[in-house]
């Protein structure tokens, strides 16, 4: 018996459309993710109601008991994971997380370097309609227009220019390693402090698939619903000399009470990163971002930095007349396929129109799809672009998508009626 059904069918319609919807369609979204049910389970639970503002043993309400093994388990866990001295894991987002680091980091008004938007950055390192450009003073490093990757000679010439208090590192659309002793030493030429903001390469990271920043950066930062696939929150992680400004900056700095709830479903998703299914899985995502670029770019699509190293590539349309990422989002999804349009390296085009889609494996690999189901996927991606303008055509690609979709069940018992 659902007592949402009962209480209110209208919600409970629209989750059972929703859990339908990721189970017809091909989830190729680079920052998404599939939660394990134990995952959901904990999200979902009791500790939705309690009230635990402070840290384990030192709140400001009683009956913390028992959340309070809940938060120990997810910092012991998160240490143990990435190698970290301090981490918090109360941030509420990825967003929040970052927050947290500028506000114990930064003043107003400080000079601060961040990869350009449109190469890749996320909103909150330093786009001027996000917190992050209202309060500091941002200059976007940019990736080498040839070779669109991240071109630290000239980072560090930038910085030896800027003289920021602060270089973050990391993004949202940059599909190479990054190289964080070459930022590292950016930073200690002109005396910043190293930031790395890891959100969509976290699970990487914690797998070994990726490179860490841990042993160079004095803040790392990630969300822990993406590749780390685990509930959507953030968590920020440091050096132990940064540890009480930075707690003391997330609450009560920042923050009231902590989702207690989602705290416990991060220690269980950390719990199942630390596993070596978890090892594996990471290297399948990768292997199949790897699989997928090649199979599109054999039928001549063109990715920026001419493919990846990671979960996610750009297909690139900058050249090609008429054709933006605005259209082919609204193609890929009339033929059952999400990814969202992004910004290309010096794109021309607005954000909201912009010359490129992003794809990534994550959410699919988890699913169960492998390195010899990429190409059926390019394909699908393929049609679906070459027919952008043919709504049957699209339609008859979604068909096959569902269709090839049903070989990897998702949530079998949340999408029955
Ligand atoms: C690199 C990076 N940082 C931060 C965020 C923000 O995370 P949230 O959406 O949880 O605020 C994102 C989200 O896409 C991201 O890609």
């Amino acid at each position: 018996m659902s007592y949402l059904k009962q209480t209110d069918p209208e919600i409970y319609d629209a989750i059972f459309k929703e859990a339908n919807r990721q189970d017809t369609k091909l989830e190729l979204i680079a920052s998404e993710n599939f939660v394990s049910e134990a995952v959901l389970e904990a999200a979902g639970g009791v500790m939705t109601n309690k009230y635990a503002e402070g840290y384990p043993a030192k709140r400001y309400y009683g009956g913390c008991e028992f959340v309070d093994v809940a938060e120990d388990l997810a910092r012991d866990r998160a240490k143990q994971l990435f190698g970290c001295e301090h981490v918090n894991v109360q941030s509420h987002s990825g967003s929040q997380a970052n927050m947290g680091v500028y506000f114990t980091a930064l003043k107003p008004g400080d000079k601060v370097m961040g990869l350009d938007l449109a190469c890749g950055g996320h909103l909150t390192h330093g786009h001027p309609i996000n917190f992050s450009g209202f309060l500091y003073d941002f200059t976007g490093y940019t990736v080498d227009k040839e070779t669109e990757v991240i071109d630290y000679d000239k980072l560090l010439e930038t910085a030896r220019k800027v003289q920021p208090k602060m270089i973050v590192a990391g993004a949202s659309a940059y599909p190479r390693f990054w190289d964080f002793e070459a930022i590292r030493k950016a930073c200690d030429a002109v005396g910043a402090y190293m930031m790395v903001d890891i959100a969509h390469i976290a699970g990487m990271v914690a797998a070994g698939e990726h490179p860490s920043p841990i042993p160079f950066a004095d803040f790392v930062t990630t969300t822990t619903h993406k590749t780390l696939r685990g509930p959507r929150g953030g968590m920020i992680m440091c050096k132990e000399q940064y540890a009480a400004d930075l707690d003391r900056m997330v609450m009560p700095g920042i923050q009231g009470g902590p989702l207690m709830h989602v705290i416990a479903a991060k220690a269980v998703a950390f719990k199942e990163a630390l596993t070596d299914e978890f090892k594996v899985y990471q290297k399948r995502v990768v292997a199949n971002a790897a699989a997928l670029a090649a199979s599109l770019m054999e039928k001549g699509h063109r990715l920026v930095s001419g493919g990846t190293d990671t979960h996610l590539m750009l297909m690139n349309f900058i050249d090609i007349p008429k054709v933006s990422g605005k259209k082919v989002e609204k193609a890929l999804d009339k033929a059952g396929i999400t990814a969202n349009k992004n910004t290309v390296p010096f794109d021309p085009e607005k954000p909201f129109v912009t010359s490129g889609v992003r794809i990534g494996t994550p959410a699919i690999t988890t699913r169960g799809m492998n390195v010899e189901d990429m190409p059926v996927i390019a394909d699908f991606i393929d049609r679906a672009i070459q027919n952008r303008r043919k709504d049957e055509v699209l339609e008859g690609i979604a068909g096959e998508v569902a269709e090839f979709c049903r070989k990897f069940p998702l949530y079998p018992e949340r999408t029955k009626g």
